[in-house]
């Protein structure tokens, strides 16, 4: 994970980096750093923790002035969150400093092999290799590119690099492998950074480097070599998402403020493919002849999005009758599974850059299967590498917690659930048209429950001190469980397991405790009366039971604890309208617990780490 940024310009460079950095901090928060490049000398400030810490120590007057450096913040992976740990990492003679994200795998060998050469250590880090590494070659020739293009031919994992030179005054360099480094070209000053929105503020003209570039900034000038140290050409492209959408917005987390923007998530990320009263997935390259030689899907992702493809999965195989597996990308990339050369990958990722899914699709492609990513950030690695692309509009998605990026690719997954069985002639028209009116009216049916969340944050108080929470549901409502589930373990700390409700009594069950949360989930007609007999087995051992259910849904009324009602809808399209009290009752009690909501602990936003 982890954030980087380089600046040099006429600016201070601390203001610059300080700033993006603050807009990188989700990528991990276990320590800041900076360092300023000056007339020859290279000042460096970091420390463990949060970004604040850091700003304040410069406001109190450490001294890193300067109009060249770079940034970094920290999620911790070799080496535990520590001053010494943290980034900026340098050479003994502070030659070469620099700052990584990623994992260096070989950090060991490189380690012996440059003690050999007496080079000595002082950090845990994995990193600090990789700097000596650049330096040892430096020493030889002066010379940053033939250093850098000699180190990562040497360094095997995956990497973006940040650097500055001592004998190089007012240029950054950086190098990537298989994680995000965009370049910014503004006038008179240019930029690094692992995320535009670090750099938005500054300028919108960037430059999106790829795998085992190498990239240097002068003021206001941005150019790129390849690993033989050739000159290349690139494109610069235009930002055109709006920063704004970045900030609070007068929401006290950026969680909650995201949860609000989920119709208009929805909305756009529709409107997106519906021109002219038609579905239209013309630009992916999924025509007609091709949905129709599909032979089997698989949907590859992590996590929550991982859960919106379960969702996926049941709607593609109700609807368009093809038969859908659902993986776990850190599983699928090391998996040997004959894969019918018909068969479609959808790969389903947020930002685009979570190394498991990036590594499964790739995995896919060797295998020669045609692969269709659903992504929310444009220009990451998983939309170029993929065959097509299905943008997601959720716009920059800052809370850890993914709320509105996981609405959006539910949308994405039931539009080419409805286009394939339309296709492939499995719904008639007139239900294809049904469809798409119930697709429309969630934006609407979502802000409906948003105005009825007041309850939820007074219940939300009795799990204050809660261990143990089970979400229980069967079919899609199973697939929200798992959501709802991950959305309260992962802010609030409150253990949670999702158990298809057919499970409990196979082992779970003796795990129910009086007083304990278990939450069913209750949207498909035919399944309620399952599920209610399952939450009335949870009832006679002392649960509190929470529902969350259809209105017209007469099970449960007396026996539960608390009911939310969520507006009818087509049932294939429910889970859009149950995740979203759930979602809410994660935020309430995290909120209740005064947990840093947007920011978990142990966690980062995009996991570009195996
Ligand atoms: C949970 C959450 C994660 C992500 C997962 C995949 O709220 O956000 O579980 O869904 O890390 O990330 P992306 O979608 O970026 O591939």
């Amino acid at each position: 994970m982890c954030g980087i940024l380089g600046y040099t310009g006429e600016r201070q460079a601390s203001d610059i980096l300080l700033s993006g950095l603050a807009k990188l901090e989700y990528r991990g928060y276990d320590s800041a750093g900076l360092a300023v490049l000056d007339n020859g000398n290279i000042k460096i400030a970091k420390n463990k923790g949060r970004l604040k810490i850091l700003e304040e120590r410069i406001k109190a007057g450490q001294e890193i002035s300067g109009t060249c450096g770079i940034g970094h913040t920290r999620w911790a992976t070799h080496g535990e969150p520590s001053d010494i740990n943290a980034h900026p990492l340098w050479s003994d003679d502070m030659s070469v400093v620099a700052v990584h994200n990623g994992i260096v795998e070989n950090y060991r060998e490189i380690k012996n092999m440059l003690a050999n050469y007496g080079y000595e250590f002082y950090s845990q880090t994995d990193t600090e290799a990789a700097v000596k590494l650049i330096d040892f070659y430096y020493k030889q020739e002066k010379n940053p590119l033939k250093a850098i293009t000699q180190a990562i031919k040497k360094i095997e994992g995956s990497y973006c690099f940040v650097l500055l030179f001592k004998d190089f005054p007012n240029e950054v360099w950086g190098a990537r492998k298989d994680l995000p480094l965009i370049a910014g070209q503004g006038k008179g000053e240019s930029f690094l950074a692992s995320d535009v929105s670090a750099i938005l503020q500054d300028t919108r003209q960037v430059y999106y480097l790829d795998n085992m570039e190498i990239v240097q900034l002068k003021k206001g000038l941005v150019r790129f070599f390849d690993t033989e140290g050739y000159a290349k050409h690139k494109e610069l492209s235009e930002v055109t998402w709006d920063a704004q959408a970045a900030e609070k917005g007068g929401f006290e987390h950026f969680m909650m403020k995201e949860i609000h923007e989920q119709a208009r998530a929805v909305k756009d990320t529709f409107g997106s493919v519906f021109h002219s009263n038609k579905i239209d997935l013309g630009e992916m390259g999924l025509t007609d002849e091709r949905i129709k030689a599909i032979s089997q899907i698989y949907i590859i992702a992590c996590g929550s999005a991982y859960h919106a493809g379960a969702v996926a999965q049941y709607v593609i195989e109700d609807l368009a009758k093809i038969p859908v597996r659902i993986e776990l990308a850190s599983e699928f990339r090391y998996r040997n599974m004959p894969m019918d050369k018909n068969a479609l990958a959808i790969i389903i990722s947020q930002s685009g850059e979570t190394a498991d899914t990036l590594a499964a699709m790739r995995r896919a492609k060797e295998n020669k299967i045609n692969t269709l990513a659903i992504v929310n950030v444009v220009g990451s690695t998983i939309a170029r590498e993929a065959d097509s692309v299905f943008y997601t509009m959720a716009g920059p998605e800052i809370a850890v917690a993914t709320t509105k990026a996981y609405s959006a690719q539910l949308i994405a997954s039931y539009v080419l659930a409805v286009k394939f069985a339309q296709v492939r002639g499995t719904i008639d028209e007139l239900q294809c048209e049904n469809l798409i009116s119930e697709i429309q009216k969630l934006p609407e049916k979502i802000d409906e429950i948003l105005d009825e969340k007041e309850p939820l944050e007074e219940i939300a108080q009795k799990f204050v001190n809660a261990r143990n929470a089970f979400y229980l549901g069967r079919n899609i409502d199973y697939a929200v469980a798992m959501e709802g589930s991950l959305k309260m373990k992962e802010i609030s700390y409150l253990h949670s397991e999702a158990c298809a409700a057919g499970e409990m009594k196979h082992g779970p069950i003796s795990l129910i405790e009086r007083g304990m949360l278990v939450a069913g989930i209750m949207t498909q007609k035919d399944l309620y009366q399952k599920i209610a007999s399952n939450m009335l087995e949870a009832k006679s051992r002392g649960a509190f039971l929470f529902v969350v259910s259809t209105r017209g849904c007469k099970y449960l009324k007396e026996e539960a604890d608390f009911i939310f009602n969520i507006p009818e809808t087509d049932e294939h399209f429910s889970a859009s309208l149950s995740v979203i009290p759930l979602q809410l009752m994660g935020y309430y009690v995290a909120v209740a617990r005064k947990l840093d909501v947007d920011k978990p602990r142990n966690l980062a936003k995009s996991v570009t780490v195996e």
